[in-house]
C-alpha cells in the first residue's frame, strides 16, 4: 500500500478518533461516537494490516482470531453491573500490550540506530514498559476492587509514602543502568527489574486506596492505558498509535480531574492514598441516631401522587436491581399526573462514570429531566418526595456532618432538605465506602426495604389502581 494512502487512512482514524470523544460527551450523541470510534478503528487496523504488516500474517490473523472471539464472548455475556470490571480488565491488557511489545522490540535489537537515535529509542522503551507495567497490576488489582474479589479498603503499609519513593529512585537508576548497557549490546537484566518493580508499584498504589476514591483510579488507568500505547506509538514509530494513546491519556486524565473535583479530593492525596481507612469514622448506631422508619409500596404510592415536585437519585443498586425501566414507567405515570419529576445524578453514583446516564438513557429517560449534582442541589428545599434508589454514599450526610469520616468533604446530594426522602435497599447494610449512613435515620426519611425492581413494580402497581 502507497504511503501517502497510509497516512490519509490515519489523518482520517485520527479524525474518526476526535469525533469519537466529542459525540461520547453527551449520551443524545453517544451513540454516533461511538459509531465514529469503532469506523475509525476498523480504518486504523485495515490501514496497518494491509499497509504496514509485511509478514507473520498467520501470526496476526491467529491472534486476531482468538482475541476477537474471546472479546465477543465477554461483551456478550457481561451483565450492566459487571461493566465498570469489564472496563479495568481491558485496561490492564493495554498494560500488558505496552509491556509485551517493549519487550519484543528491545530484543528485536534495531541496529539501524545508534548514538542519541538509539538514547532516545532505548528511553521511549523504558517508559512504554514502565506505565504499561504500572497499568497492567494496578488495573488487575482495580478490577479485583470493583468486582469485590478483593476488599475495598485501603491496605496501608507502614512508611508506605517511604516505599513509593524507593520504587522511584530504583526505577530511575535502572534506567541509567538500561541506557548504559544498551548501548553496549545488553540492558535486559535492568528492564526486567524495573518491570518487576514497576508491577509492585502498580499493586501497591491501588491497594492503598479507599473505596470511595476508586472512581479516580479507574479514570486514572484509563489515562495510565493511553499513555502506555502512546509510549509504544513511539517505540514503533506509529503516528497513529501516538496520537490515540495521547486522546486517550489526555481525555483520562481530564475524567481524573472531574472525579476528584466531584469527590473533593486532590488527585496527588488520592495517589498517595489512604482515604476511606477502615479506621475512619463510623458513624453511629441506630440509638444514637433514632428509629429507621419503614414504609410499604401503597404509602410511597400515595407519597409520589400527591406530591407536586419528585426527584429520583439513583445510585448503584438500580444498577444491580435493573430498575431503570420501572423507574421510568412509574416517572410517565407521575407527569400524566401533572408531578414535576426530575433526576439527580451524581458523578460517582454507580461503578463507573456516567454509570446512572447510560441506565436511564437505556430506559430512554428524557435527558431533560436527568440533571447534574451541580445543577440540582439547590433545589432539593422545594422537593416534596425524593426517592433514593439503592444509593448511599453519594447522599450520606456524613461527609458534610462527619469531619473525620472515610469520605468527608465529599460532596454529596441533600436529599435530606426535602420534605420527605424515600429510600429503596434491601437491607441496612453500607455503601461501597463501607460507612454508616446517618440519612437512614432522619425524621424525614422513610426506608422501603426491598429488592428495587421488586419494589418499584409494587409502587407502579398502586399508581395505577
Ligand atoms: P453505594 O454507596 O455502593 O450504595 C449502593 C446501595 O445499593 C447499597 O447500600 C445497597 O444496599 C443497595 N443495593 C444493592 N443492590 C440493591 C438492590 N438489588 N435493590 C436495592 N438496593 C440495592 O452506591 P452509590 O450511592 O451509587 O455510590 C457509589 C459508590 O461507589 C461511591 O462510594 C463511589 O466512590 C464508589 N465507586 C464509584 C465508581 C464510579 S466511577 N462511579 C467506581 C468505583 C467506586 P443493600 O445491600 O442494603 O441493598
Amino acid at each position: 500500500m502507497p504511503t501517502g494512502v497510509i497516512t490519509v487512512a490515519y489523518i482520517g482514524a485520527t479524525i474518526l478518533f476526535i469525533l469519537a470523544l466529542g459525540g461520547l460527551s453527551h449520551p443524545e450523541t453517544s451513540r454516533r461516537g461511538n459509531l465514529y470510534g469503532m469506523t475509525g478503528m476498523m480504518i486504523a487496523l485495515l490501514a496497518t494490516i494491509l499497509g504496514i504488516v509485511s509478514d507473520n500474517y498467520g501470526i496476526l490473523f491467529g491472534g486476531m482470531a482468538i482475541g476477537g472471539a474471546i472479546g465477543l464472548q465477554l461483551a456478550r455475556k457481561v451483565q450492566m453491573t459487571q461493566m465498570p470490571e469489564l472496563v479495568a480488565i481491558l485496561h490492564s491488557l493495554v498494560g500488558l500490550a505496552a509491556v509485551l511489545v517493549g519487550f519484543a522490540n528491545f530484543m528485536g535489537h534495531d541496529t539501524s540506530l545508534t548514538g542519541m537515535d538509539k538514547t532516545i529509542h532505548d528511553i521511549e522503551t523504558y517508559l512504554g514498559i514502565l506505565i504499561g507495567a504500572i497499568t497492567f497490576s494496578g488495573s488487575v488489582i482495580a478490577f479485583g476492587k470493583l468486582s469485590a474479589k478483593i476488599s475495598s479498603k485501603p491496605m496501608l503499609i507502614p512508611g508506605r509514602h517511604w516505599f513509593n519513593l524507593g520504587l522511584l529512585i530504583a526505577a530511575i537508576w535502572l534506567c541509567k543502568m538500561f541506557l548504559d548497557q544498551s548501548a553496549a549490546g545488553s540492558g535486559i537484566v535492568p528492564l526486567t527489574i524495573m518491570t518487576a518493580i514497576a508491577l509492585i508499584f502498580g499493586i501497591h498504589m491501588v491497594m492503598a486506596i479507599g473505596g470511595a476514591d476508586m472512581p479516580v483510579v479507574v479514570s486514572m488507568l484509563n489515562s495510565y492505558s493511553g499513555w502506555a500505547a502512546a509510549a509504544t506509538g513511539f517505540m514503533l514509530n506509529n503516528d497513529l498509535l501516538i496520537v490515540t494513546g495521547a486522546l486517550v491519556g489526555s481525555s483520562g486524565a481530564i475524567l481524573s480531574y472531574i472525579m476528584c473535583r466531584a469527590m473533593n479530593r486532590k488527585f496527588l492525596a488520592v495517589i498517595a492514598g489512604g482515604f476511606g481507612t477502615s479506621g475512619g469514622t463510623v458513624t453511629a448506631s441506630s440509638d444514637q441516631q433514632g428509629e429507621v422508619v419503614p414504609v410499604n409500596a401503597e404509602e410511597v404510592a400515595h407519597l409520589l401522587a400527591d406530591a407536586s415536585e419528585v426527584m429520583f437519585v439513583p445510585g448503584y443498586g438500580m444498577a444491580v436491581a435493573q430498575a431503570q425501566h420501572t423507574v421510568y414507567e412509574i416517572t410517565r405515570t407521575l407527569r400524566d399526573k401533572g408531578v414535576n419529576v426530575r433526576f439527580g445524578i451524581h458523578p460517582v453514583a454507580g461503578r463507573m462514570p456516567g454509570h446512572m446516564n447510560v441506565l436511564l438513557a437505556e430506559a430512554k429517560v428524557p435527558y431533560d429531566i436527568v440533571f447534574e449534582m451541580d445543577e440540582i442541589n439547590e433545589d432539593f428545599p422545594d422537593i416534596d418526595v425524593s426517592v433514593v434508589i439503592g444509593a448511599n454514599d453519594i447522599v450520606n450526610p456524613s461527609a458534610q456532618e462527619v469531619p473525620d469520616s472515610p469520605i468527608a468533604g465529599m460532596p454529596v446530594l441533600e436529599v435530606w432538605k426535602g420534605k420527605t426522602t424515600i429510600v429503596l435497599k434491601r437491607s441496612m447494610a453500607t455503601g461501597y465506602a463501607g460507612v454508616d449512613n446517618p440519612l437512614f435515620y432522619k425524621e424525614n426519611t422513610r426506608m422501603l426495604f426491598g429488592d428495587a425492581k421488586q419494589s418499584m413494580e409494587a409502587v407502579l402497581q398502586y399508581l395505577h389502581s
